[in-house]
């Protein structure tokens, strides 16, 4: 039995529900994640090309850097691990996707209350003025610039940058009056993400962690399932008779 009675009960009956993703749920989507042996960080520094300071001292490789990873990104798909959480969600009163992933593919797959904290990559935004452009409003340059004049920069949260204030604040507030907290495709490594799920847990709710393999969190959580989320996420749905 892959889910504990516990668990299946403890979903049925939740009220509140947040869910933690990582770049483990879109592996199955062909999008590289950053640590395992393929990962993005095993191949490039992210000091020279996902960090604030970076940015500001070379902003041309900061953009060629993400252009590369947009260009990957906009030839990929959700995957049913996906488009098992947008089922979840119509079933639970009070459901929150909080996600570390820039990909946009939860709300590609339809996923509606989305907490995007570490930005979206089909976003961008001015460095000066916070004026935000979708992509096809980029001006044609190198380094796009604003009608302000400032340097236009992807929405994203790089290394060194504070989190989008009102996007934590919520995303802590639903890891605390959640029931059942599911931590999906993270190694659990980068701050704040990565102490949600022990937050929930000390308020009280049900964690279970679904990864590839075991990381710094699968002794502290309640459950911890191993496999592909690609896999487990439409299986759980379906012992739950949520499909
Ligand atoms: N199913 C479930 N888990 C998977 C799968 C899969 N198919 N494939 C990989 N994983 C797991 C890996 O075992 C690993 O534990 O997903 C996790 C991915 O970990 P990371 O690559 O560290 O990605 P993530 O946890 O999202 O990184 C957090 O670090 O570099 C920053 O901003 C970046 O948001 C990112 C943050």
């Amino acid at each position: 039995m892959l889910f504990s009675e516990r668990l299946l009960t403890n979903i049925k009956f939740a009220n509140s529900l947040a869910v933690l993703t990582g770049a483990g749920i879109s592996a199955e989507s062909r999008v590289p994640t950053f640590r395992g042996e393929n990962g993005l960080w095993k191949r490039y520094r992210p000091e020279d090309l996902a960090t604030a300071e970076a940015f500001l001292s070379n902003p041309q490789l900061v953009w060629d850097w993400y252009r590369y990873r947009r260009n990957i990104i906009s030839q990929v798909t959700p995957n049913p691990g996906h488009y098992a959480l947008v089922d979840l969600e119509t079933h639970i009163k009070d459901f929150t996707l909080i996600t570390q992933n820039v990909d946009n593919l939860h709300r590609i797959a339809g996923s509606e209350t989305i907490e995007e904290l570490h930005g979206n990559i089909m976003r961008n935004r001015c460095v000066d003025c916070n004026r935000r452009y979708n992509d096809n409003e980029l001006p044609h340059m190198d380094v796009p610039k604003c009608s302000c004049g400032g340097m236009i920069r992807p929405d994203v949260v790089l290394f060194g940058d504070l989190l989008p204030a009102d996007v934590l604040a919520r995303s802590i507030a639903a890891s605390r009056r959640c029931d059942v907290f599911i931590s999906i495709g993270t190694s659990a490594l980068v701050h704040p993400a990565a102490s949600l799920p022990i937050e929930a847990k000390n308020c009280g709710a049900y964690v279970v962690e679904i990864n590839f393999e075991k990381t710094v969190i699968s002794d502290r959580v309640d459950e911890s399932i191993i496999g592909q989320s690609g896999e487990i996420l439409p299986l759980l749905i379906n012992e739950l008779g949520f499909q």
